[in-house]
């Protein structure tokens, strides 16, 4: 192993194959199925979506229905399982405490060891429904009040509002929230999905592998960057500061959060996308201020940081539209995560047909080989 070359962070190491979703890092573009996110943004919705990515095509208009009826069915979550959710600390991070809800689900789940196919596909799906019940339980119980029983009059994206805030959503804020759901749905071999498919490649379950999926979307570098770019803007009074706060932070080598990615060196399609609503919003609102801070950001960026290819990412925007959804900033990642839910399965399905082949690289060995085992008395 001696002149074995090591990819740090295993930067550009292909393992496995997939169709669920391509990045054209170089040009800017996303794909899930072939089919350009933009598309999918403006023409389809998030129901859509997490069957194309579980079933890896289009669905007819038939199997969308009853897809649709099974997520409805599924929603629920039951009284138990929320009583239990009352008794998380409510200083916690939410999404520890999603990571330990979808752990308790697992639990007392009778067919939790069952890794066939079927019961992958069948609890992926109840998973996928039942995400925004949990999401809006932890968030409403947080707040001291009960949580909200899930509506099968309304969309995934309009029930999960619904849940959240108490009432319905506009036509408009119901079209963003699915619009935000399809573009974080899923992302090729980031470091959540892949977390998962290296758990369900031990063979164990699939509430182990999206609960560790979970673990690795909360980091700051990956799906928490959400919560901390509208933390890392709150200190700017306005726009108008933000040359001078962006100087000091690149002399003092801090990162920009929301900026940067390890396969785009261009601009990320999904940020170009939620900019444009994100605009919208903060217009309409008369809520401009992280709007045009970020933007202020985006355009010292230019000139510091896009030569060496570093960009606004998903994550840049999203923040200043779910706050606009009445999100609050700590619960943005866990609503990244009940839309990346579909991905993770989709992911661990497609493995599972391929071979489900055990994930297992290996670490160059960087110390000295047959030392003497010294006493502990000897040892100073
Ligand atoms: N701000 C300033 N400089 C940056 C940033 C940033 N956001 N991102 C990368 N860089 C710089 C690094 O300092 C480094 O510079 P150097 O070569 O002079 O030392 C260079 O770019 C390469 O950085 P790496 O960390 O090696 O790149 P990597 O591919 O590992 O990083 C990552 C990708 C972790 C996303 C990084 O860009 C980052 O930390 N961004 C901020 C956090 C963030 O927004 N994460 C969300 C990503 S999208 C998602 O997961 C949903």
């Amino acid at each position: 192993m001696s002149d074995v070359e090591i990819k740090r962070g295993l930067e550009g190491v292909v393992f496995t194959e997939s169709e669920l979703s391509y990045i054209n890092g170089q040009e800017g573009k996303l794909y899930y199925l072939g089919i350009p996110i933009e598309e999918l943004a403006e023409k389809s919705t998030y129901e859509e979506v997490a069957f194309l990515l579980l079933y890896r095509r289009l669905p007819t208009k038939k199997e969308l229905e009853e897809f649709d009826q099974k997520l409805k069915e599924n929603r629920a979550v039951r009284v138990e399982k929320i009583a239990s959710f009352a008794n998380y600390p409510k200083d916690a991070h939410p999404m520890a405490a999603l990571r330990t809800a979808i752990s308790e689900l697992g639990l007392f789940d009778p067919k939790e060891e069952d890794t066939s196919y079927e019961n992958l596909l069948e609890t992926g799906i109840s998973l996928i429904a039942k995400f925004p019940t949990v999401v809006a339980a932890l968030k409403r119980l947080r707040e001291g009040r009960l949580p909200l029983e899930p509506r099968n009059d309304l969309s995934h994206a309009g029930n999960f509002y619904y849940m959240l805030n108490g009432k319905e959503p506009s036509k408009e804020q119901e079209k963003l929230l699915d619009v935000a759901l399809i573009l974080h749905a899923d992302h090729g071999m980031n470091a959540s999905t892949f977390t998962a498919l290296v758990i369900h490649s031990t063979a164990s379950d699939l509430y182990s592998s999206i609960v560790g999926a979970i673990g690795a979307l909360k980091g700051p570098r990956h799906g928490g960057a959400n919560e901390q770019v509208l933390k890392m803007i709150q200190g700017i009074g306005d726009a108008s500061q933000v040359p001078e706060w962006f100087k000091e932070k690149l002399e003092k080598k801090e990162r920009i959060m929301g900026m940067g990615h390890r396969v785009y060196k261009a601009y990320d399609p999904r940020a170009r996308i939620l900019k444009r609503y994100a605009e919208e919003v903060a217009k309409a609102h008369g809520r401009t201020r992280e709007y045009e801070i970020l933007v202020a950001i985006e355009k010292e960026a230019e000139k510091y940081l896009a030569p060496k290819g570093i960009y606004p990412n998903v994550d840049f925007y999203s923040g200043v539209v779910y706050s606009d959804l009445g999100i609050p900033v700590e619960f943005f990642t866990p609503v990244f995560a009940v839309a990346r839910i579909a991905g993770w399965v989709g992911h661990i399905l497609e493995y599972t047909e391929k071979d489900n082949r055990l994930i297992r690289p290996r670490a160059k060995y960087s110390g000295e080989l047959d030392k003497p085992y010294i006493p502990i008395e000897q040892r100073g």
